[in-house]
């Protein structure tokens, strides 16, 4: 472990939380009081701190802005009816963290630094976890390269960081969503698996372009044939047809191994729906569709949560959804809920104490 004497900290003068307004609070727009900071350099993690919430300082050519050496995760703590803290599931994202930066040739984060830096941080940040319904406090680890270079190769130098966002839903509705045919987010031997800031920004132009035909996401497809669905913009997706519940599986490296994913599928299981996790194609869904089989539709994320699909749009094709009748959907949705913000027994031990 990290001893107290390991991690500096520096408490902010005052807090900014009296200026917030915890009610209906939108997704990552303010940060708590405090942050941690930590440097990689000559093959060591040093200087970690605690210290109020503070623009970087830095230099043009900042190795992370020009070849996008940078990785996030995104982790939420609750409170339970007794005000206690939790963080939900954060070893998972921990070690998925650690499977991003070797993608991207970056090093590994030590365990003690990523959890003890998080816990301390969220304690230290506690009031900041709102307790209203379908809110919390998101955590957002990152690291990025830092070398003041502008030649091609990984970075010697990096930063580790940790902020806090208290934050309500991140898509409120249900949702529309285009299936993609034309652009592509990841492909077998890419990057797709890995929490790399550029899967983010290479998906803007297929987002945007299909926001202006009025919907709200899109339904990525492989990228060889556009042919098997991947996952929806920040989002896992699973179909339930039929009495099962089907989600693309990890072979082929293209997807993100979500948190909330791997949560669902237990949680699914455990109320008797088998998950099928493997190829799904949409000509298959389209024909459970117009078999009547296809009955719910969701996206699962830290962010999002649990996000109804009400609409999906291939080619001329519409499936719609009267979302208002759905059970499998809202019976997880409330069964994680209540394990979240403390109001059933955590049987999985999913909830780490702060
Ligand atoms: C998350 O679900 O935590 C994400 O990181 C998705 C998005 C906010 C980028």
């Amino acid at each position: 472990m990290i001893e107290a004497m390991d991690i500096s900290v520096t408490k902010a003068e005052t807090s900014k939380l009296n200026d917030l307004n915890l009610e209906n609070l939108p997704f990552g727009r303010y940060f708590s009081d405090h942050m941690l900071e930590a440097d990689y350099e000559n093959g060591e993690w040093k200087n970690v701190e605690i210290k109020p919430y503070q623009p970087l300082l830095m230099s043009p050519s900042l190795a992370a802005l020009h070849y996008g050496q940078a990785i996030f995760e995104g982790i939420k703590a609750y409170r339970d009816p007794q005000g206690k803290a939790f963080i939900f599931r954060p070893i998972d994202n921990f070690r998925r963290f650690n499977i991003s930066a070797a993608r991207m040739q970056m090093p590994e984060v030590p365990e003690e630094l990523f959890m003890e830096g998080m816990r301390r941080l969220v304690q230290l940040d506690k009031s900041w976890i709102p307790s209203q319904p379908d809110h919390s406090l998101y955590i957002r680890p990152f690291m990025f390269s830092s070398d003041e270079m502008i030649g091609v190769r990984p970075s010697e130098t990096y930063k580790f960081m940790i902020i806090l966002s208290p934050t309500g839903p991140y898509y409120a509705a249900p949702m529309r969503i285009y299936v993609e045919e034309h652009y592509v987010r990841a492909c077998a031997g890419g990057i797709g698996y890995a929490k790399a800031a550029g899967n983010y920004g290479s998906s803007m132009l297929a987002t945007a372009e299909a926001r202006k035909k009025g919907y709200d996401q899109v339904l990525w497809t492989d990228a060889h044939e556009h042919k098997y669905v991947q996952e929806i913009g920040t989002m896992n997706v699973f179909f339930v047809i039929g009495n099962k519940a089907i989600t693309p599986d990890l072979e082929q490296g293209t997807i993100l191994n979500g948190v909330t994913r791997q949560t669902v599928i237990t949680l699914l299981q455990e109320m008797g729906i088998e998950v099928e996790e493997r190829p799904l194609s949409i000509d298959e869904i389209i024909e459970a569709y117009q078999a009547g089989t296809l009955k719910e539709v969701f996206g699962t994320g830290t962010a999002a949560t649990i996000t109804l699909i009400r609409e999906l749009k291939y080619k001329d094709t519409v499936l719609s959804f009267d979302t208002d009748t759905w059970k499998v959907t809202t019976q997880i949705k409330e069964t994680l809920n209540n394990i979240r913000e403390g109001r059933s027994e955590d049987t999985h031990g999913w909830m780490w104490p702060v």
